[in-house]
């Protein structure tokens, strides 16, 4: 009852611990970071969301994590054939089969809306540079709305994340994102240094960091779930299939934890840049309130906010948009990948495809989806997006909790902590992990979830 009933032995893994860290936060930090966490937080009454959505990570989140990528490592294969692995007793099969398959088909969503913002963001990335080449008819419609720029860069962005994963565990993923992340984390470092020494950033960082604790309710709190669910990459199979490339020596919930910790901290790094930018716009005349007094809409913030922003400071803006969109791009990309990499895995390992027709193949199921959803874009991307971080992530995150929990038995779980953790028995983690994950996690994931419906 120890060993997952079939092995790979020749399965491609991660080369170092490191390596893996980085491709998993490499997932986990992305436009959900840089993106829709400081927008939240604006909208949310700045600190209180900040406290709230931390405390539900160290709380909800990591221990999913855990789980995650539990299933992952202990199975050694894909999402779908993982979960179907997973149960001893075989009258549970199609239930877990059946999660996995809604999985792949979310993550396939996800990575739909995923490629259109992260086309949005590769134009405002290539529109200076076209600018500066004096392009500037390109320039403008590169940042216009438009169903055909849409398409077309949502295209551009695919084939970026498809070059990435045709190149495999170690030579794609691990060695983009072991490149891309120390860039991002060095770019969002330089440009917090020079956001805050601007005028009005000070009256940002206030709002950031000083709570407003009448704003919290149960809206709150869920929208913070989502967020936490969301930015962790938790509940569509993306954790499961790097997990199933991390190494047997590696000690698990540690290197979950440094997952966790790098996300977390790279969202609050994003607030510290963005809430000030905004005030920094204000500073300058730029609006950033709508009719009804909130602060702006998140769309507004990232696409005109910005950029007037930009535009607003001199013979600095251009190298600084250039910056920010580079650090958003970046981001984005490290995120598609782990998308891309779970169907994939699934086809080469269940159809026995090799991977460049996998992969090309999930791309072209995944732009007919984006070519729908360009062409009706007002009722169809919202939907997407509500269907999988608001319900799809969080439920489904929910049930590997009680997958791992009820179905994989204690002592597997224990034999495969402690392959790279030979004293965990001893450890506190033990002591509350497992049943934390089998009650406690399941049941506030659920009190959270009805009380908001
Ligand atoms: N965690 C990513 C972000 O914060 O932007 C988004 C994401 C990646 C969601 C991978 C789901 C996923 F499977």
């Amino acid at each position: 009852d120890t060993e997952p009933p079939t092995k790979t032995p020749s399965r491609a893994g991660f080369s170092s611990r490191l390596g893996f860290v980085l491709a998993a936060a490499g997932s986990a930090v992305g436009l959900g970071n840089i993106w829709s966490y400081p927008t939240q937080v604006a909208e949310n009454g700045g600190a209180a969301f900040v406290v709230i959505y931390f405390l539900l990570t160290i709380l909800l989140a990591y221990p999913a994590l855990v789980a995650e990528l539990l299933i992952g490592r202990y199975a050694q294969s894909n999402p779908v054939s993982a979960l179907e692995k997973l149960p001893e007793n075989i009258v549970w099969q199609p239930v877990t089969r059946l999660t996995a398959l809604i999985a792949v088909l979310m993550i396939c969503l996800i990575f739909s809306f995923y490629s259109i913002v992260g086309g949005w963001i590769m134009g405002f990335t290539l529109s200076p540079l076209l600018e500066l080449l004096s392009f500037n008819t390109a320039a403008h419609w590169l940042e216009t709305f438009s169903p055909a720029r849409n398409l077309l860069l949502a295209v551009l962005f695919t084939i970026a994340t498809l070059a990435v994963v045709n190149g495999g565990v170690k030579d794609g993923i691990e060695r983009w994102s072991s490149r891309l992340m120390p860039l991002l984390i060095v770019l969002l470092l330089a440009l917090i240094a020079f956001v805050t020494t601007q005028p009005g950033a000070m009256e940002g960082l206030k709002h950031y960091l000083v709570p407003d604790i009448s704003r919290i309710d149960t809206s709150l709190v869920l929208s913070a779930l989502g967020q936490a669910f969301f930015s962790m990459s938790l509940g569509v199979g993306a954790m499961m299939v790097y997990g199933s490339y991390l190494s047997k020596t590696s000690n698990l919930p540690t290197v979950a934890f440094q997952v966790c910790m790098l996300d977390t901290a790279i969202a609050f790094l994003a607030g510290l840049l963005i809430i000030p930018a905004l005030f920094v716009a204000l500073n300058l005349g730029i609006n950033i309130y709508s009719e009804s007094g909130q602060l702006i809409h998140s769309d507004t913030l990232v696409f005109e906010v910005l950029p007037a922003l930009f535009g607003a400071l001199g013979s600095f803006g251009v190298p600084v948009a250039i910056a920010f969109f580079c650090l958003m791009s970046i981001a984005a990309l490290t995120s598609s990948i782990s998308m891309l990499e779970v169907p994939v895995s699934c086809l080469i390992e269940r159809a026995g495809m090799n991977r460049t027709k996998a992969s090309t193949l999930v791309c072209l199921g995944v732009l007919l989806i984006v070519a729908l959803v360009t062409s009706s874009f007002d009722p169809l991307f919202g939907a997407i997006v509500t269907l999988t971080t608001q319900y799809a992530q969080p439920l489904n995150g929910l049930l590997f909790c009680l997958y791992a929990g009820w179905l994989m038995g204690r002592n597997r779980k224990l034999q495969e902590i402690r392959k790279g953790w030979p004293e965990v028995e001893q450890s506190l983690f033990w002591r509350i992990w497992p049943w934390y994950i089998r009650i406690v996690c399941p049941t506030l994931i659920a009190i959270i979830f009805l009380a908001e419906h």
